[in-house]
């Protein structure tokens, strides 16, 4: 199919790798003489018309850096059938004959239903959850199960010297995939994930018996939507902006054991920064092969990860629900709380 002009949007939270994105659609669409509109800020630039032509010259330089020159928000495009009218409108206005998005669910739901009105979209997959069906890995996974992994060592060398159980609650939205990795690439002692509501009293019976055989600290890492077994987290431990869990479960390890407890939330530094060798390779391999599928008229779908191929899958699959981490899997990090 010969395609002159499309556009690329980044959408939802943020994530390392997305400029490695954008730099290979700017590439490879470059090669095919394909003219690279740039949305700013998500659905947001299409909306209101804010935008801004990508060549090479623009990508220079961008690779290692971490956030997006793009811009980002969590606007839904449909929300509003005057939203739909001006997203509708400015595809015609600015002659785009496809539109990759790069998004999570969110961003990636509302592509599905864009495709659905007609108007040529190919999704690319980022999110540092992990969380998308139709995909191994999301880029921006990586590079955050390192930051996980790299505060986790630094966390190990003061939780002993003080004999204190340091607790380290990390992002994954609903579901346990940054909690799980980063947790067994540091040698966590425990891992709490939402797919596997936790028993507070099994655990700290396990730490308090690896105490009495001389190890006198440990590292407890909790995914943000972890909650304990059969109750619903205590209202107000969190901030609003943080689940708060890590502090829920400092004090209850505090209470039950009567050691010294302290809480490190990870926060959005698993978000920023630099991607890691992976995470540049897999969003510049995503983005090579979403300008191929528009060349090829395969709109509606999203590229991804599945062994060590790229391919493509639709995104009604992509956004049928949350990846959550396979409880089989889980159990080689259980091998080690104990
Ligand atoms: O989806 C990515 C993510 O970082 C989640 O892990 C987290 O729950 C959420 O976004 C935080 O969003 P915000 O940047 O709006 O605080």
């Amino acid at each position: 199919m010969s395609v002159k002009k499309i556009g690329i949007l980044t959408g939802g939270g943020d994530c390392p790798g997305l400029n490695a994105v954008i730099r290979a659609v700017v590439r490879r669409a470059q090669s095919f003489g394909i003219e690279v509109l740039g949305l700013r800020n998500g659905w947001l630039g299409l909306i209101e018309g804010d935008v801004e032509p990508l060549t090479s010259f623009s990508v220079i330089g961008i690779l290692p850096k971490g956030g997006t020159i793009l811009g980002t928000s969590r606007v839904n495009p449909l929300k509003t059938a005057e939203s739909r009218q001006k997203l509708a409108s400015n595809v015609q206005r600015f002659g785009l004959e496809a539109i990759i998005v790069v998004g999570g669910d969110g961003t990636l739901s509302a592509a599905r239903d864009v495709w659905n009105l007609g108007v040529p979209v190919v999704g690319i997959p980022k999110t540092i959850d992990n969380d998308l069906r139709g995909t191994d890995y999301t880029f921006g996974f990586d590079t955050a199960v390192n930051i996980v992994r790299d505060a986790i060592d630094r966390l190990h060398t003061t939780a002993e010297s003080h004999h204190r159980v340091m607790v380290v609650e990390v992002m994954g939205h609903k579901v346990g995939w940054i909690a799980f990795h980063g947790g067994l690439a540091g040698g966590a002692d425990f891992i709490l994930i939402p797919e596997k509501p936790y028993h507070l009293d099994e655990m700290c019976a396990v730490l308090e018996s690896r105490r009495k055989r001389g190890r006198t600290f440990s590292i407890v890492v909790v995914a943000e939507g972890a909650s304990p077994a059969g109750e619903p987290l205590p209202e107000n431990v969190g901030d609003g902006t943080s689940t708060g869990v890590g502090y829920y479960v400092a004090r209850e390890i505090g209470r039950r054991l009567g050691v010294e407890t302290r809480v490190t939330i990870l926060g959005h530094v698993q978000r920023g920064g630099s991607p890691t060798a992976f995470d540049r390779i897999l969003a510049t391999r995503f983005g090579i092969r979403a300008v191929d599928l528009i060349r090829e008229g395969r709109f509606g779908q999203m590229v991804g990860l599945q062994g060590t191929r790229v391919v493509a899958v639709s995104l009604e699959e992509a956004v049928a629900g949350p990846k959550t981490v396979d409880l089989e899997q889980f159990a080689d990090a259980e091998v080690f709380f104990g």
